[in-house]
């Protein structure tokens, strides 16, 4: 077994975060969008949503922009109102609630901060509206700013702090209201690659710890991998799958999401076996048979994909016994990343395999590491391939 595909094995193995509110069957349907429609004129940006959310789950939606997940954020938020549908919330009926009617808070993109006020009247600006008492006020401010970790930077403006801080007075200001959800449209988007992906972690732990219920909407499949309990992936307003990372990753339902998630080698192809236990399909593009472990169930001759990760595409040198799930090539591309290689293969059909090779590999194997143009063979095992229908 190639330390690649171990890996993968491994990495399946990982429970999903937030694993606590898997348990808590009776708030399956903390959150239930069920049947919810959006049309703008003849456009239907948001096309029949059923979601069951759990109560103090992280869900993020993801999808490619333009799919409706900010529309469908806006209609849990009260800033849209549905074309159909319903929206139960904490078993409230949301229908006809405005906005700030709602136990239901949104944070933006750009954070929206009052710039003339500081953090603190920032953070304390929602409670004062509301009509809560001095000592309250203070005590839940400074306890929001305490878990954002701005207490000592309560007296600045917000021209006064990093983007990662504002971020954090921004989720402050979100919280300290206790919204029973919190919603977080590209939270971190405006921050760069390397400060988002710090923050990513420490936005998961402020809101684990303060326990509510949130909904993040995000373009990033890395951030919602990272983030969430669970991912709903969008497309052109319908959702088309919707489970833990592992989940999805390992078993996508269809190519767009093999595709979306992670990078996969698509192989097109027919079946020719369909048993219990095993599926045989014959692909051109791959010159040859691939068998899989688990069954799909189509006739004989139906038109299928099997999608097969680049982790599990083992390279070779030394040419293969015949078989399934294997193919020769030459080498076309190396992507050298370090402790990784991403070989592009190319195949007698014209089929660009992708495989990823630790750089270990080689070592192990007392070879040399294949080069440009060099035949090389690839192959997978017959439990790593999924057969996708559509
Ligand atoms: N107020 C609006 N009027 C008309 N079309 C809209 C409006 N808001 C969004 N849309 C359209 O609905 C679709 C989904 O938009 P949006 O929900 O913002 O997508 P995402 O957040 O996934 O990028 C897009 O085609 C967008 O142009
Ligand atoms: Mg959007």
């Amino acid at each position: 077994m190639s330390e690649a595909i171990a890996a993968t094995k491994q990495a399946a193995a990982i429970p999903a975060r937030n694993a606590a509110s898997a348990a808590a069957t009776e708030d399956s349907a903390y959150l239930r969008i069920s049947g919810v429609v959006k049309k703008f004129g003849d456009h239907l940006a948001v096309d029949h949503i059923d979601l069951d959310i759990r109560k103090n789950e992280i869900f993020a939606l993801l999808g490619s922009s333009g799919c409706g997940k900010s529309t469908l954020l806006r209609m849990l938020a009260g800033m849209e109102t549905p074309t159909s549908g319903r929206i139960i919330l904490d078993g409230q009926d949301m229908q006809g609630l405005r906005p700030y009617e709602r136990p239901v808070n949104m944070m933006f993109q750009n954070y929206a901060l009052f710039p003339h006020m500081t953090v603190e009247q920032n953070v304390a600006f929602g409670l004062k509206q509301d009509g809560v008492s001095k000592e309250e006020i203070a005590e839940r401010v400074a306890k929001m700013l305490e878990l954002v970790q701005m207490r000592k930077f309560a007296g600045r403006k917000p021209h006064q702090l990093s983007g990662g801080q504002q971020q954090r007075v921004a989720l402050a200001r979100s919280l300290v209201k206790r919204p029973k959800l919190l919603l977080l449209d590209e939270p971190l988007g405006a921050l760069d690659k390397k400060l988002r992906q710090q923050t990513q972690l420490e936005l998961v732990n402020t809101i684990e710890a303060v326990g509510v219920t949130c909904i993040m909407v995000t373009h990033d499949q890395e951030e919602a991998m990272t983030m969430s309990s669970r991912i709903g992936i969008m497309s052109e307003g319908k959702l088309l799958q919707v489970g833990s990372p592992t989940e999805i990753y390992e078993y996508p339902n269809c190519r767009f999401t093999a595709e979306f998630i992670g990078e996969t080698n698509m192989f097109e192809g027919a079946v020719v076996v369909d048993e219990a236990d095993r599926v045989e399909i014959n692909s051109q593009e791959l010159g040859g048979a691939i068998h899989i472990d688990h069954g799909i169930t189509g006739p004989k001759g139906m038109h299928v994909w099997a999608s097969v990760r680049p982790e599990d595409v083992r390279l070779d040198k030394q040419p293969l016994q015949p078989g399934p799930n294997r193919a020769a090539g030459v080498v076309q591309d190396i992507a050298y990343l370090g402790s990784y290689s991403v070989y592009h293969v190319k195949l007698a059909s014209g089929k660009i395999v992708k495989s990823v090779v630790p750089s270990s590999r080689w070592f192990d194997a007392n070879e040399t590491a294949p080069t440009w143009d060099e035949p090389v063979y690839v192959s997978w095992r017959s439990d790593t391939p999924v057969v996708l229908t559509m």
